[in-house]
């Protein structure tokens, strides 16, 4: 998919990384700020790429992971007990978190939904006839040219189809993203995003895209939890989807306090304790892109609508206030919430109750400052946070940028 266009530097977590943070955050606190925002989060990218930190294993690293925890940056060495363990003490988030999307990143194809319920998928593409074929716990893609064919067993799918679901295959000791992909609303495979739609020259190049090693850890690192530490791939050791451990670091230490019945002793990290800022354009921009990566991004037009914390950024409702944070309106530890009410009382943390209502409500909530809407005292998000379809992706995504939308204007980038 198109993240895949920018390289993965594995990095480790350094005193650097977090201090870069603050004074990011410091530069965002004002809005006239977001400039500096872009230079500076280039600059601390290259200061920290350039210097690598070595990070001391055993207790005294645990609690350091506790203050400051990088989901797509683990580094070498780090050990998970895995979210079955999470689950004995937080009962309730691990049910939920297993039925929300990010918990679903990734299934496994003896159990996938998808592959189960269609034991024949095609596709053709100029000369190449494409097959996706059940076999008992097994799934083969195979691409033909008519003379010759290959045909591979997927080894992993990724997403669990709320828009397509993408799959990875093994071909020469490299790995290869499919070059179709299956898609939830026209419940067939298209081509996958962000991938040439030319005929391609060879029928290995009709297979789909070779990943480099570096594109190769990004996908597990984004999608699963435990495959990558450092620079290297552990594939023995990958849970399916981002589990607790992605976002809370190794549990390790937390677990043995639990059981000593010290649960307090602050060994794991709680992105509860982070800004706004941190939280939105470090944290959840980890997997999800933000303004840190301003300049590629902007270059993306439209397709940037997907990363939903550099959006977010362009909003005059944005700043570093926990209200307008992504987990403000989501919840990770649940599925999407797609209640139009639910979304308006977040917009109300903020904005003064508009039409008919507004004298009656003076000053509702002190903090309530921004103005009131004259058009609709409710389903905010519909008029303002419109949904995008992009060419070829058969999902329509929901653009961030929250802002009054002109009719028919172009794509405000
Ligand atoms: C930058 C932090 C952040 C991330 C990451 C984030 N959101 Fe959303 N988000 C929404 C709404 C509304 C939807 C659409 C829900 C629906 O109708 O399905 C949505 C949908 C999504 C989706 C589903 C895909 C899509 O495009 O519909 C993702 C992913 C997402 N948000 C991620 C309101 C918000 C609000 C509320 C002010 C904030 C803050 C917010 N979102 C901040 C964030
Ligand atoms: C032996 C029981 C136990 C186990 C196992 C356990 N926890 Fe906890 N955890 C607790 C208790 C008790 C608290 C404190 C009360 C609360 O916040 O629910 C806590 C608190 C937390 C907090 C907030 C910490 C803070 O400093 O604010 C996080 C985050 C957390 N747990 C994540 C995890 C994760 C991730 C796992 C699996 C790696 C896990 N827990 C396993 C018992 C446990
Ligand atoms: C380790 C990477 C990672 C991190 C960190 C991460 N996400 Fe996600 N998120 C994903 C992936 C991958 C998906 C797509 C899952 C799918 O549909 O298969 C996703 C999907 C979502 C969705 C869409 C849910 C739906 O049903 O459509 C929301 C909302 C979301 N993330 C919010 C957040 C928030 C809030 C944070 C920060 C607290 C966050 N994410 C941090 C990887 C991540
Ligand atoms: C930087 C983190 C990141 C990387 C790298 C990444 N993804 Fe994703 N992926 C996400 C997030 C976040 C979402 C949810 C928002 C969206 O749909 O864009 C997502 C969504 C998806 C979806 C749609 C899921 C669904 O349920 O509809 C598929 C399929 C997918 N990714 C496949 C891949 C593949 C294959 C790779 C590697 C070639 C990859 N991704 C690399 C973060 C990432
Ligand atoms: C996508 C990232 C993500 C995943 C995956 C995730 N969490 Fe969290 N968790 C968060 C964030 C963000 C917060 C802080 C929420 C806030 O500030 O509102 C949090 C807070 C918590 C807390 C503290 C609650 C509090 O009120 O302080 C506990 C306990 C916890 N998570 C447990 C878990 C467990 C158990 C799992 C696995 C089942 C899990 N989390 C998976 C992101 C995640
Ligand atoms: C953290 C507080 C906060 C939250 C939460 C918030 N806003 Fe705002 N919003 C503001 C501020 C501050 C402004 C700028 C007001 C000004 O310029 O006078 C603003 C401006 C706006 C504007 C005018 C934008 C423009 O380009 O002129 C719209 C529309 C808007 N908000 C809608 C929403 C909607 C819809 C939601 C919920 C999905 C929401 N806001 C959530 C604080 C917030
Ligand atoms: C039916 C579509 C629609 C809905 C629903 C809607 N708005 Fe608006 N909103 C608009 C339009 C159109 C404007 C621009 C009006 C103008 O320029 O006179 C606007 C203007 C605004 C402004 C800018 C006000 C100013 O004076 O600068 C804010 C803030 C705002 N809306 C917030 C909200 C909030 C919060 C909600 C939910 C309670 C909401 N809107 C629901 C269409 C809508």
């Amino acid at each position: 998919m198109i993240y895949a266009q920018v390289a993965y530097a594995p990095r480790t977590v350094t005193p650097i990384n977090a201090s870069a943070a603050k004074l990011i955050g410091m530069m965002m606190n004002h809005r006239g700020g977001k400039r500096i925002l872009m230079w500076t989060a280039c600059l601390a990218h290259f200061l920290i790429c350039g210097i690598v930190f070595s990070v001391s294993s055993g207790a005294s690293g645990q609690k350091n992971f506790a203050e400051r925890w990088n989901p797509t940056r683990v580094p070498p060495g780090v050990t998970f007990v895995g979210d079955k363990v999470c689950a004995e003490c937080h009962e309730g988030k691990a049910a939920s978190q297993a039925r929300s999307s990010m918990g679903m990143a990734m299934e496994s194809i003896k159990d996938s939904k998808i592959l189960t319920e269609h034991q024949k998928l095609a596709f053709r593409n100029g000369p190449y006839s494409y097959e996706i074929t059940r076999k008992g716990d097994q799934s083969f893609y195979a691409v033909t040219d008519g003379k010759e064919t290959i045909s591979l067993p997927i080894l992993f799918a990724f997403g669990q189809g709320k828009a397509g679901q993408t799959y990875v295959l093994q071909y020469d000791g490299a790995y290869y993203e499919s070059l179709v992909s299956f898609y939830n609303e026209t419940k067939g495979l298209d081509f996958t995003i962000g991938q040439t739609r030319d005929v391609p020259a060879s029928l290995l190049g009709a297979l789909g895209r070779r990943l480099s090693k570096s594109e190769t850890l990004s996908c597990f690192g984004c999608h699963a939890t435990g495959a990558v530490s450092g620079s290297s791939l552990h594939l023995d050791k990958l849970t399916l989807g981002v589990k607790c451990e992605a976002c809370h670091g190794p549990g390790g230490g937390h677990v043995a306090a639990g059981k000593a019945g010290e649960p307090n002793a602050k060994l794991i990290f709680n992105p509860a304790r982070l800004g706004g800022d941190e939280l939105t354009q470090d944290f959840c921009a980890a997997c999800h892109r933000g303004a840190g990566e301003f300049a590629s991004l902007k270059g993306m037009g439209v397709n940037n609508v997907r990363f939903q914390p550099y959006r977010i950024f362009n909003s005059k409702c944005y700043s570093d206030d926990r209200r307008i944070s992504c987990a403000a309106c989501h919840d990770p530890h649940e599925p999407l919430n797609a209640d139009a009410a639910y979304f308006d009382s977040k917009c109300m943390a903020c904005h003064a109750a508009g039409g008919n209502t507004a004298r009656a409500a003076a000053k509702p909530n002190a903090q309530a400052s921004a103005p009131a809407c004259r058009v609709e005292t409710k389903n905010c998000a519909s008029c303002h946070m419109p949904k995008v379809e992009l060419t070829g992706a058969h999902f329509k995504f929901t653009d961030h940028y929250i802002r009054v939308v002109r009719p028919n204007e172009p794509y405000q980038n």
